[in-house]
């Protein structure tokens, strides 16, 4: 029988290396004679005790593996879905269920709102970790999230084959990257891709500059236009688009919409969604979720809980969740890396 036996779970959107996390948190724990169950579709699981064995045998095989082997859900155990509309705090069953298995510490993967929910049972006296895991990047206290730098890839491949599509046409072509309110993903790629324009939520754009960034390529002989556009990117102006009451307009849409509106340009939007978070990690991602992984074992080992797995240059460390659950990092209007888009051209929509 095995000294210690701890609780895994994956929750919030699927992100790329959560497979390679969940082998390393279990290889490493198996190292340290301490068992791993796995609840099934996050905190869902946790509370209606809903799990599987993690042995070495289940373990093999998942490191090159998209999404999670766990599944997930967005679900919270002080708001669970009941049915019909309805929901319920079944924070009580959660904790039950650590309790009867006796764990001796539940590790969760996830991202800003896994940490909050995973904050609050920590709070109920439960021993938790989390790994920081989400394409978004916006997690506090770490210098990355693994999943980011897959989705950055696949963003920036699009990128790249948008390029000649649009070329040949000579269209405008607005590319609607995810990374809910925050703009590292479409930042990163938009950079790496060479994006004529980036507009990201942190630095709302005027349509007037976007257009003017437009019209100024085609004036110096440029056919074509790549534009890079958050989800969350908002428009510091009205727009000034037609559009129904009933209409919600994707980023993306709305400023093809005011480009048609404002010049002859042609305009095609590709939004990239879900296929941002598919398939297998990179060489990075599956890297860092390892490395974040074995470091948990390592403090679940010295029985150490409470705390958020995060990397802080090379060194992984462990941070006290109540620094960062509710925390958001946002992209910082003077980073580096918008120095260097400015520096090679690229327009913000913000002069
Ligand atoms: O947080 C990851 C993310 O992919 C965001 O970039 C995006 O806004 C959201 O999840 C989409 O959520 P869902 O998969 O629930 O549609």
């Amino acid at each position: 029988m095995a000294t210690k036996l701890i609780g895994i779970l994956t929750s919030g959107g699927d992100s790329p290396g959560l497979n390679a996390a969940i082998r390393a948190v279990g290889k490493a724990a198996h190292s340290y004679d301490i068992d791993l169950i796995g609840f099934l579709n996050g905190f869902q699981g946790l509370v209606r005790d809903q799990y599987v064995r993690l042995d070495m045998s289940r373990l093999s095989g998942i490191l090159t593996i998209g999404g999670t082997i766990l599944g997930t859900s967005r679900d919270k155990p002080h708001r669970m879905p009941v049915g019909e509309g309805q929901e319920m705090d079944m924070t009580p069953m959660a904790v039950d269920t650590y309790r009867q298995h006796h764990l001796d510490c539940l590790v969760c993967l996830g991202g800003g709102g896994t940490l909050k929910n995973a904050y609050r049972l920590a709070q109920e006296g439960l021993n938790i970790i989390t790994l920081p895991k989400t394409i978004d990047n916006d997690v506090a206290g770490t210098d990355v999230t693994f999943g980011f730098d897959t989705a950055m890839a696949i963003a920036t491949e699009a990128i790249d084959r948008l390029h000649t599509t649009a070329d040949s046409h000579h269209r405008v072509i607005i590319v609607e990257i995810m990374g809910h309110n925050t703009g590292w993903l479409t930042l990163g790629a938009g950079v790496a891709g060479g994006a004529d324009v980036i507009l990201i939520p942190e630095i709302p754009y005027r349509t007037e500059s976007v257009i003017r960034a437009l019209l100024d390529r085609y004036r110096e002989g440029k056919r074509f236009s790549i534009v890079a556009i958050a989800e969350g990117a908002t428009c510091a102006d009205e727009c000034d688009v037609e559009k129904t009451d009933s209409e919600l307009l994707t980023a993306g849409v709305l400023l093809s919409r005011a480009v048609r509106k404002r010049t002859n340009l042609e305009s095609r939007v590709t939004v990239l969604g879900h296929l941002q978070r598919g398939g297998t990690p990179t060489g990075a991602d599956r890297l860092l979720a390892t490395r974040m992984g074995t470091y948990c074992a390592e403090l679940i080992r010295k029985g150490e809980s409470g705390v958020m797995v995060a990397l802080q240059g090379e060194e992984c460390v462990a941070i006290p969740m109540e620094k960062v659950a509710g925390e958001r990092k946002e992209v910082p209007p003077d980073h580096p890396w918008i120095e260097s888009a400015r520096l090679v051209g690229t327009a913000f929509g913000d002069e």
